[in-house]
């Protein structure tokens, strides 16, 4: 039998790259689509076949392909604000491209939702049921917005063209690769306490935020691709933390004499934010492993080189 040969849009990202060195080690032939926008070439391991292409037009790939793994997107608030027409792009035309390439190809497909879709949630934790509190003309709505098309259109192709396409919707998640400027809280942080620079806390800090570490999410979107759920799934850590929290930990961890420095918020921020993983633990068997302090000294040796 010849290997699985798995499509991952954005393998040049973070969490992308981490799924293509899974996917190696799992013997599957891999091929990264990727424009490159905030991913980079380093970040691909040896062995993966890299096709330059942007998902916002149509995929055209020789071959067969048995899996689908749609991840290509900008992901951190600094991006997606520079580039807020290019997001929404990303998430509607790109995530139609990545499902009309499975239904051409007969493959499994999982589409990488987010989170967001819950925008400042009324409910806590967030279980899959809940439909979200989103502003749909706030400065996040490029990116929440696009993520909730996205799922609307996976749902569609399943419908309608019987495309066995799933749904995980990631909470945030960390770890090495991660760019040092690339505006989200971890990096932001261990890259602020290595310089010895006050930690820069929005608002009070007592804002929540549930953290996973890169392995574990591989684990579980790796789960969702063998099996044939729909989701939507929610992965994520539930271990809930607040915001100053993290930034002790952080000082902790790199030994760090920096103080803390309090900014203004950022827009629609949300309070508070942790995943229900009852239906991930009930139909993946899946569960974080990696506790928060171990997931950020893993993170700080590559970081700090
Ligand atoms: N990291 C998280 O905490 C998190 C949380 C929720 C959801 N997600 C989702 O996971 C996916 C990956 O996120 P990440 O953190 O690795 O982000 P990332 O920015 O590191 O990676 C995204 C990758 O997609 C590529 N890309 C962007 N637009 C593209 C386009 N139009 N065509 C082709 N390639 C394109 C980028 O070049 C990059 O390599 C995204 O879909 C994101 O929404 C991530």
């Amino acid at each position: 039998m010849s290997p699985e040969r798995v499509v991952v849009t954005g393998g040049a990202g973070f969490l992308g790259s981490h799924v293509c060195d899974a996917l190696l080690r799992e013997g599957a032939q891999v091929v990264c689509v990727d424009s490159f926008r905030t991913g980079s070439r380093e970040n691909v391991p040896d062995g993966v076949t890299v096709v330059a292409a942007d998902v916002t037009r149509p995929l055209d790939l020789l071959g067969p392909v048995d899996l689908v793994l749609h991840l290509a997107c900008p992901a951190s608030p600094a991006d997606y604000l520079r580039m807020p027409v290019d997001t929404l792009r990303t998430g509607g035309f790109g995530t139609y491209h990545a499902l009309d390439l499975a239904r051409r190809k007969g493959a499994r497909v999982v589409v990488a939702s987010t989170s967001e879709v819950y925008g400042d949630p009324e409910e806590h934790p967030q279980r899959e049921s809940y439909w979200g509190h989103v502003n749909p003309i706030g400065p996040r709505s490029v990116y929440d917005e696009a993520k909730r098309f996205g799922e609307a259109m996976t749902v569609a192709f399943r419908a309608e063209h019987g495309v066995d396409a799933g749904i995980v919707r990631i909470f945030n998640t960390y770890g090495p690769r991660m760019r040092a400027h690339d505006g989200r809280m971890i990096p932001t942080f261990l890259r602020q306490a290595l310089a010895g620079e006050p930690l820069t806390v929005h608002g009070d800090g007592l804002q929540t935020r549930s953290l996973c570490y890169v392995d574990d999410l591989v684990r579980g979107l790796l789960a969702m691709a063998r099996s044939d759920h729909p989701g939507p799934i929610n992965l994520g850590n539930p271990d809930e933390v607040t915001v100053l929290d993290v930034a002790h930990r952080s000082i902790e961890v790199t030994g760090s004499a920096s103080e803390i420095r309090h900014v203004e918020s950022m827009v629609d921020d949300p309070r508070r934010r942790r995943p229900d993983i009852a239906l991930a633990q009930e139909v993946l068997g899946w569960q974080p492993r990696v506790p928060l302090e171990e997931g950020l000294r893993s993170f700080v040796r590559e970081f700090a080189g």
